[in-house]
């Protein structure tokens, strides 16, 4: 039994994954600036602090074997609170797991670190997951530098850290595009178990996707760490979908983030 500390744990993903690590029979903390809809049960610790705060982060560390770092802006915003929430954030978490000698950390990354990558819909798996990034928003261009980070405090620091590209996020694939780049919770909570066991110093980044029949990711950079997704979007929604595909979501991998206007909230 592992305990791993959740950042971001009051958000959509952190929700999602509360319960099924806790049912594997891993012990939480749950970090947050807000405090999460859920009530916190027994196997749970809430320290309700900020990322910016290195105090409130040293007391969420403590006892921890594992990161989970979700905590962020998760969409396109302007440059300097997208900087500040998702790189300066990052770096924080970083530091102080290394201060603390937590040397697993899994942090979110995403698609749209490399969303600007012409879709080779015609070639599944095609993509590695650690492909050079090509962010298409600011909000890419933040999680691209997350890697940056992750690969550094790996190097310096002996850590095992793993960057994982998620792509489109829920209990169901709920959109055309999701049958191509649905991350479904339980892989989300897979990929999160495979960090658990990683023992040797390094940085990965990996596509956390589900295993979605059609999907331009090559999911091998994954599995070298162990992460097998098992999930595939094409069993949960209708195959036709895709040809619901508008086809300006089909030019990037991106979709249509690939097009918004920079530094503008998208939600
Ligand atoms: N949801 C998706 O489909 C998706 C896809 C790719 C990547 N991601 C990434 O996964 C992570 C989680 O996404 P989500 O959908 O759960 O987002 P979310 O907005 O629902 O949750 C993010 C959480 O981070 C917390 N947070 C923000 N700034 C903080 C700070 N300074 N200190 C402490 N907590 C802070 C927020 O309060 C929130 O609860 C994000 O980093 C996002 O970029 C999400």
């Amino acid at each position: 039994m592992a305990t791993l500390l959740i950042t971001g744990a009051a958000g959509r993903i952190g929700a999602a994954l509360r319960p099924r690590l806790l049912a594997a029979g891993h012990s939480l903390v749950l970090f947050d600036e807000r405090t999460p809809d859920d009530p916190v049960s027994g196997g749970e610790r809430l320290v309700v602090g900020s990322v910016h705060d290195p105090g409130a982060l040293d007391a969420a560390l403590i006892g921890v074997d594992t990161v989970v770092h979700l905590a962020g802006i998760p969409t396109e915003a302007t440059w300097d609170e997208l900087v500040a929430a998702n790189l300066t954030g990052t770096k924080n978490v970083l530091e102080r797991a290394a201060t603390a000698g937590v040397l697993r950390v899994v942090q979110a990354s995403s698609i749209h670190a490399v969303g600007r990558v012409p879709e080779p819909l015609e070639q599944p798996g095609t993509v590695p997951g650690d492909r050079l990034p090509r962010p298409d928003t600011y909000y890419g261009v933040t999680k691209a530098g997350m890697e940056l980070l992750g690969s550094m405090f790996a190097d310096r620091f002996g850590m095992s850290v793993v960057s994982a590209r998620i792509g489109a996020f829920g209990e169901q694939p709920s959109s055309a595009r999701a049958l191509l780049m649905w991350s479904s919770p339980d892989d989300l909570v897979r990929l999160v178990l495979a960090t658990v066991e990683l023992r040797e110093p390094g940085h990965h980044v990996v596509w956390a996707l589900s295993r979605n029949t059609g999907s331009p990711a090559d999911l091998t950079a994954g599995e070298r760490i162990g992460f097998e997704p098992r999930d595939d979007a094409s069993e949960v929604l209708d195959t036709d979908a895709r040809a619901a595909l508008p086809a300006e979501d089909l030019r990037y991998l991106g979709g249509d983030m690939a097009d918004v206007p920079l530094g503008r909230r998208t939600s």
